[in-house]
């Protein structure tokens, strides 16, 4: 027995070392997240074309979250000092700190086929790979009656999108949730199949105790879910495999060396603010609305459900609860009640996990520079579903700031998080 747990580990050991070796990784060895709070549009546009780094999105409250290398990082803030821009470092290691996070990763979806002969797919302890999450999704309909799961369309590459219907065929409201849209933001595909993971077991429980008809038991069995848990698969196996910070879709764009449209600048609402049309930005708005095959199967979806009654896209990072309008300073018609249900979710998870989600829309959250289009969540209300938000998860647990790279110690935590903020939204649509 012992003499097996050693060969195991050397095996593993050699595995380990030619799963690194194989994976031809960009190395952000010596590089940095910087960020920096621009004033004004001239001090955006600087950051944005004229200094030494580059652009990684916007952070909360008027920031810019920059990527330099050490000699591009003391440039920029010597710079950025005599323009009179504040800069602070958000990540001074980052390659480090990606490192640290693949070795835990790599030995995970090398350990992953032990575990599924114990039947348990995910163990939300790591974060899996696409054909591991494929696996534990199908894994599901089989499992559960009460769970449907079919494909939207195809990503660029030709990856599955996969949707989970949850009490489906009863006509019951309907509330869609979005996960994954950025590569890099490991957290929301993981915390999302928490989630769903979650509310299989307790319907389970529920369905075989059926005698008593709780509270709990109407948000969740009185609810239609349909739940895409990887909207961009391209990217993220691109972000495991090759560029831990990719942000965007697997397009190979005509004309240009740089491949990706964000796909949350691509829908028609606000198309064109607050993105670019240079194929290299991160925030590269595509051609055109509707020009990729992931926008193109959500858009088709949402266009061929009715009774959607609520939509969430799941995001990180930056604990908030964003809500319409997100491309402009005018305030959506229905902004008081938006806000207010924001208010509530916001609250309910305080009070139980005192993480706190600063609710609000893009501008009053992440300042001027958060005001964009093409965002999913202005999308669905102009689809007439009447509530639209999206949660920005947290980039912080008790062992410090980790960016987009929030240990997967967090995924239980924050996906419990996820729960009980949709049971609350479960709650309202009910009511209303
Ligand atoms: N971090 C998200 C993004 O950059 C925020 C989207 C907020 N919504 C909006 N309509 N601007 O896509
Ligand atoms: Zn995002």
């Amino acid at each position: 027995m012992l003499r097996l747990v050693g060969l195991d580990l050397i095996i593993f050991s050699i595995l380990l070392i030619l799963h690194r070796i194989s994976a031809d990784k960009i190395s952000y060895a010596g590089y940095s997240v910087v960020e920096a709070t621009p004033k004004n549009n001239d001090e955006l546009t600087w950051l944005e074309s004229d200094s030494p780094c580059s652009v990684l999105g916007e952070w909360v409250g008027n920031g810019v979250g920059l990527l330099c290398s050490r000699l591009e990082a003391n440039l920029l803030r010597q710079q950025a000092k005599n323009r009179g821009i504040k800069t602070t470092f958000s990540t001074r290691h980052l390659g480090r700190q990606i490192d640290k996070e693949e070795e835990q990763n790599s030995r995970a979806d090398l350990i992953q086929p032990h575990k599924r002969q114990k039947k348990r797919i995910l163990t939300h302890e790591e974060f899996v790979n696409y054909a591991t999450i494929q696996h534990y999704l199908d894994s599901l309909q089989e499992l559960y009656p009460y769970v449907n799961v079919s494909s939207i369309g195809k990503s660029i590459e030709g990856r599955d999108l996969k949707l989970v219907t949850i009490n489906g065929g009863r006509n019951l409201p309907k509330i869609f949730i979005d996960a994954g849209i950025h590569a890099r933001e490991w957290i929301s595909p993981a915390s999302t199949l928490f989630f769903i993971d979650k509310l299989t077991k307790v319907l389970k429980r529920q369905k075989t105790h059926s005698t008593k008809t709780t509270g709990r038991r109407s948000l969740t069995d009185e609810i239609e879910w349909h739940i895409v848990p990887l909207m961009n698969p391209d990217g993220y196996e691109h972000s495991r495999n090759k560029d831990r910070m990719w942000r965007k879709n697997r397009r190979v764009n005509p004309n240009s060396n740089c491949v990706g449209v964000d796909l949350n600048r691509n829908f028609p609402e606000g198309y064109g603010i607050g993105s670019s049309t240079r194929a290299c930005s991160e925030v590269f708005q595509g051609p055109n609305p509707l020009s990729e095959p992931e926008s193109i199967a959500l858009n088709n979806h949402i266009e061929q459900t009715s009774g959607i009654r609520a939509a969430v896209s799941v995001h990180s990072f930056g604990n908030v609860l964003i809500f319409p309008w997100g491309y402009t300073e005018t305030a959506h018609p229905q902004k008081a009640a938006l806000s207010e249900l924001a208010n509530v979710i916001s609250d309910t998870i305080y009070q139980k996990y005192e993480e706190r989600y600063k609710p609000g829309t893009a501008k009053e959250v992440f300042g001027s520079w958060g005001v964009a289009g093409g965002a999913t969540d202005d999308y669905y209300i102009t689809k007439g579903i009447p509530y639209s938000f999206t949660f920005e998860l947290p980039q912080t647990d008790s062992a410090g700031n980790h960016g987009f790279l929030l240990p997967p110690s967090n995924i239980k935590k924050v996906g419990n998080q996820l729960f009980l903020g949709f049971m609350t939204l479960a709650g309202q649509v009910l009511k209303s």
